[in-house]
């Protein structure tokens, strides 16, 4: 038997670290990342995250060098959770003027004004019974959170935050937060929407952290159901259309083709956070010893680009700030 007489030999662009370092289609930078802090206003020392090994939540006293060592590793930005000391049926802790993320966003652009300080804008954190929202019933009245956000995301805006983060997947949060900003004054001031984010079951380590488990029910009201794919794109154009700066999706490992699919639908920079329960997993696999951890995030995060991700979120991301820095 003869061998086909081949021409064409896809391994000869394999062949070495350099051809192979040449044709790379997609490369990962420090740049790339934002690191998320939960800033916890009951504490005067780190506690560690039991789900999410690495993960502490901190005093306010601790966020300056927090920001001071994610900006010595080149990434550019935080992205703000605040625990705070009181909770109410409404969220009020959330536009306090000296609430917990208020305080955070001051420290951290204290100790370094350049960083992108990113204000995670909800109402779960803050509201007793852990929802999104105020409730009406044993659901989200829709109009009555827009108003709340619209005084929380001014708020963290008077407080010097650089970009505000709406994630309560309310209908018109973008519209309303943006009229809220401009009227405040702040039109520079742009929105990141987690615009295209699922009901899922990945949140759960980020919920201990943040101590916003629903105390009822679950999220689906508001969160997408997982089995759409042409609703993501009517939410991520819907979201364009307000005036977000930024798209997100999440969570984005089981949610690699929304990625692609919103990236090719929309003209904004698009974010993906990889999200607790994704790093759980693999944090778990690793000590385990059943998975090469520096191989895999790196893999993961790579892949994520590819998908079409210009931004990632990811409680990995000092890791692989030092894993790159150091290659
Ligand atoms: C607040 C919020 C959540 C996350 C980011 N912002 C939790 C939720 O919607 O229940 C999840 C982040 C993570 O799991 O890492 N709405
Ligand atoms: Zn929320």
């Amino acid at each position: 038997m003869s061998l086909p007489d081949l021409i064409i030999r896809p391994r000869r662009l394999r062949s070495t670290p350099v051809i192979r370092r040449m044709v790379r289609e997609t490369t990962l930078s420090p740049s790339d990342f934002i690191y998320p802090l939960f800033v916890d206003e009951t504490i005067d020392a780190p506690v560690a995250v039991g789900s999410m090994p690495g993960v502490s939540r901190i005093p306010v006293s601790m966020v300056g060098d927090a920001v001071r060592e994610v900006e010595a590793l080149g990434i550019p930005g935080v992205i703000l959770f605040g625990i705070p000391a009181t909770k109410d049926a409404i969220g009020s802790s959330g536009w306090d003027a000296n609430g917990i993320v208020q305080q955070a966003i001051r420290a951290a652009k204290a100790a370094c004004p350049d960083m992108c300080v990113i204000a995670d804008t909800c109402c779960c954190e803050y509201t007793d019974h852990g929802h999104c929202g105020v409730l009406h019933g044993q659901d989200v009245d829709n109009d009555a959170t827009l108003a709340n956000l619209q005084k929380e995301a001014v708020s963290y805006a008077e407080a010097g935050i650089d970009i505000i983060a709406p994630s309560g997947m309310m209908d018109g949060m973008i519209a309303a937060i943006r009229q809220a900003l401009d009227e405040a004054g702040f039109t520079n001031v742009p929105i990141m929407s987690y615009a295209v984010k699922y009901a899922s079951g990945y949140f759960g380590p980020f919920r201990d952290a943040a101590d916003s488990t629903p105390a009822f029910g679950d999220r689906a009201t508001y969160q997408m159901d997982p089995g759409n794919r042409r609703e993501a794109i009517k939410e991520a154009l819907l979201d364009a259309e307000e005036g977000a700066d930024f798209l997100m999706v999440k969570p984005a490992l089981a949610y690699m083709d929304i990625i692609r699919e919103v990236k090719d639908a929309t003209l904004l920079p698009m974010a993906v956070y990889n999200v607790s329960g994704e790093y759980a997993m693999v944090k778990a696999a690793a000590e385990k010893g059943w998975i090469d951890e520096k191989r895999v995030v790196l893999e993961t995060m790579l892949s994520f680009k590819r998908a079409g991700a210009d931004l990632i979120l990811s409680y990995h991301a000092l890791d692989v700030a030092r894993w790159l820095n150091d290659s």
